[in-house]
C-alpha cells in the first residue's frame, strides 16, 4: 500500500506541475507508454494489477486489457468472496487480450459457474493455461474452442475427474502438456488428444488414470522429454480394486514413439505398460520403480518379479543413454529376474549412474553388478542414499571385475553414511577395485548420526574420515573428499 500511495502522489504532483513534490528521478512512471505500463501490470499478481486502477485516471482502465490472470482460491471460509471477485473480474476485464490464464479452485456444487468462467476467460488467442480443480462432483465442460486453439503453447490440467474430450482436437502449437490426476475417458478420444498435439515437446503425466483406455500411441516428432509418475494408491478409487488386488486386465499399453526423445522418467508402481519405440536418442533416463502396498502379502514375489520384468523391458529400450537414475527398488526387483539379467544390453554410452537418495543400496545386488559389467564407459557412480556390503560377499562381487573399474570410472560419490560396518566394507571394496579412480566424495549429514546433537555427528564423521583415509587404494592418486553438513 505504501508504494501505491507514493506513486499516486508522484502522479498527482506532476499533474499539478507545481513541483511541490520533489520527484527524485527525472521521469515518473506516468510518463511511460501504455505498452510498458501493460507489461508492469502484467507482471503483478492479478489482485495487485487490479488495485493499480486506484493509482490514477489513466490506470483506471489500463488493467482491464491485462494479458495475464492468475486466480487461486484461498481459505474455504472466503469462498464466497472468491466467487464474487472472479465473477466481477470476468465482467470488467477485456479477456480478448488474455495470453496467460491460471485458475485453481474447488468446484463442489458450482460446476456450472466454473464452466461459465472457463467460457468467459478462455479466448482463441490464449497461450498459457493452467487449471487445477478439486472436489469435482459433476464433469466440467471445457469450451470446444479450447481444443482447437492455435496459439496455446503450455497447458496444465490437474483434476481428479474424467477429462471430457470433444470429437475434434488440434493444438497446433502446444509444446508443454501437463496432465495430473485426470481420468482419461476412453481409448479413442485419448488417442485423439495425443494425436492432436503435433508440436508437443514436453509431456508430464502425473497420477493419471488409464483404466478406461486399452492402448494409446503418443507420437510427436518433436517430443524430447516425457515424465511419467503413477502411484496406484493416489490414482485408484476403492471400486477399482477387486478381492485379489489390482485388476491387471485394466492395464493400459502406452506406446511412445520417440524419434527425438532425449529424456525419459518413470516413477511409479508399474500399473501400466510403456513401450518406447525408436528411442535410441534417449540420453537421460530415470527408472524409479516402487512397489504398491499389496505386494506385502505377495508371498511368492510375483509382484517383485513382474516389476523386475517391467524395469528390464524399459532398460532394454534405451540402450544409448548417457545418464541413468534408478531407485533402490528398481535395482532390487531387477535382481529378482535372474534369467533376464544376462540379456541386458550393453550400455556403451552410459557415463553416469545415479542411485536414488531414499535408500541405501546393497553393492552385491545382482542387477547392480550386471549394470556395472554392461557399462564399459561408466565414469561416475553416485550412491545418493548410501551403500552397504555384507562381509560375506566381499570376495565374490567383483569377480569378474566390471571393465569400467579399470578403464573409465573416475568418480564415486557416496551420501549419507554413518560408518556402519557394512558401509565401510563396501567403501573398502570399491577403493580396492577401482584402479583409475580420481575422486571418492563422501558426504555425511549430521541428522543421520544424532538428531539432537550436531557436535556428535561432527566428531564421528571426523573419525570416519581418518579411518577411510587409511584404506588401501588401487588408484594411488585417488583423492578422498569428505564433507559434513
Ligand atoms: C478488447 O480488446 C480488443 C483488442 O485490444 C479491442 O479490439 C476491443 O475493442 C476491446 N474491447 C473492449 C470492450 O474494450
Ligand atoms: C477387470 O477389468 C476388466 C476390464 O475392465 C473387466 O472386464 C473385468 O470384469 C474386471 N474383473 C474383475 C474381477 O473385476
Ligand atoms: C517375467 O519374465 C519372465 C521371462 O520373460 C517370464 O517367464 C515370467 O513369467 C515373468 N514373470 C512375471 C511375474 O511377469
Amino acid at each position: 500500500m505504501g508504494l501505491e500511495k507514493k506513486r499516486k502522489k508522484h502522479c498527482k504532483g506532476r499533474g499539478k506541475g507545481k513541483g511541490e513534490e520533489k520527484v527524485e528521478s527525472s521521469f515518473s512512471i506516468c510518463d511511460l507508454p501504455d505498452a510498458i505500463l501493460h507489461l508492469i501490470i502484467t507482471s503483478l499478481p492479478t489482485k495487485e494489477a487490479i488495485r493499480t486502477s486506484i493509482l490514477s485516471k489513466r490506470w483506471q482502465h489500463l488493467w482491464k486489457d491485462i494479458s495475464k490472470i492468475e486466480l487461486e482460491e484461498g481459505k474455504p471460509e472466503e469462498r464466497q468472496q472468491f466467487i464474487h471477485f472472479v465473477t466481477r473480474l470476468l465482467v470488467a476485464c477485456n479477456c480478448s487480450n488474455l495470453k496467460k490464464f491460471s485458475l485453481s479452485c474447488n468446484v463442489g456444487k458450482d460446476a456450472n459457474l466454473v464452466n461459465e468462467w472457463l467460457c468467459g476467460f478462455l479466448n482463441p488467442k490464449i497461450e498459457e493455461l493452467s487449471l487445477q480443480f478439486e472436489e469435482i462432483q459433476e464433469p466440467l465442460i471445457f469450451p470446444n474452442q479450447l481444443f482447437t486453439c492455435a496459439t496455446l503453447t503450455k497447458f496444465r490440467l490437474d483434476m481428479r475427474h474424467v477429462f471430457k474430450l470433444p470429437s475434434s482436437i488440434h493444438f497446433q502449437c502446444l509444446q508443454t502438456l501437463t496432465l495430473s490426476n485426470i481420468i482419461f475417458p476412453d481409448t479413442s478420444s485419448t488417442q485423439q488428444l495425443f494425436s492432436g498435439c503435433p508440436a508437443l515437446e514436453v509431456l508430464f503425466l502425473t497420477d493419471c488414470n488409464w483404466k478406461n483406455v486399452q492402448d494409446v500411441c503418443i507420437y510427436s516428432p518433436l517430443l524430447r522429454k516425457i515424465h511419467i509418475w503413477e502411484n496406484e494408491e493416489d490414482i485408484l478409487d476403492d471400486d477399482d480394486y477387486y478381492i485379489d488386488g489390482l485388476n491387471v486386465t485394466n492395464c493400459c499399453q502406452v506406446l511412445i514413439i520417440g524419434n527425438n526423445l532425449k529424456s525419459f522418467t518413470y516413477y511409479g508402481d508399474c500399473m501400466n505398460e510403456y513401450f518406447l519405440y525408436r528411442s535410441t536418442l534417449v540420453i537421460d533416463a530415470s527408472i524409479q520403480v516402487q512397489l504398491p502396498p499389496e505386494c506385502y502379502w505377495d508371498n511368492d514375489n510375483t509382484w517383485e518379479i513382474a516389476s523386475g520384468n517391467f524395469t528390464f523391458r524399459l532398460l532394454k529400450m534405451i540402450p544409448n543413454m548417457e545418464k541413468l537414475t534408478m531407485s533402490e527398488t528398481s535395482i532390487m526387483v531387477l535382481s529378482r529376474t535372474t534369467s533376464l539379467l544376462g540379456q541386458l544390453p550393453l550400455f556403451c554410452n552410459l557415463a553416469e549412474l545415479v542411485l536414488d537418495p531414499l535408500s541405501s543400496i546393497e553393492l552385491s545386488y545382482a542387477a547392480l553388478l550386471a549394470l556395472l559389467r554392461n557399462s564399459p564407459c561408466l565414469q561416475v557412480i553416485k550412491f545418493k542414499g548410501g551403500l552397504s556390503l555384507a562381509k560375506d560377499d566381499e570376495n565374490c562381487i567383483f569377480d569378474p571385475l566390471p571393465l569400467c573399474f579399470s578403464t573409465t570410472l573416475k568418480t564415486i560419490e557416496i551420501n549419507g553414511i554413518t560408518g556402519k560396518k557394512d558401509e565401510l566394507c563396501a567403501i573398502k571394496i570399491l577403493l580396492q577395485a577401482a584402479s583409475v579412480l580420481d575422486k571418492l566424495c563422501i558426504q555425511c549429514y549430521w541428522h543421520s548420526f544424532d538428531l539432537d546433537d550436531n557436535d556428535i555427528g561432527l566428531k564421528m564423521s571426523k573419525e570416519l574420515y581418518k579411518q577411510i583415509l587409511k584404506y588401501p587404494k588401487r588408484s594411488m592418486d585417488c583423492k578422498i573428499v569428505f564433507q559434513y553438513s
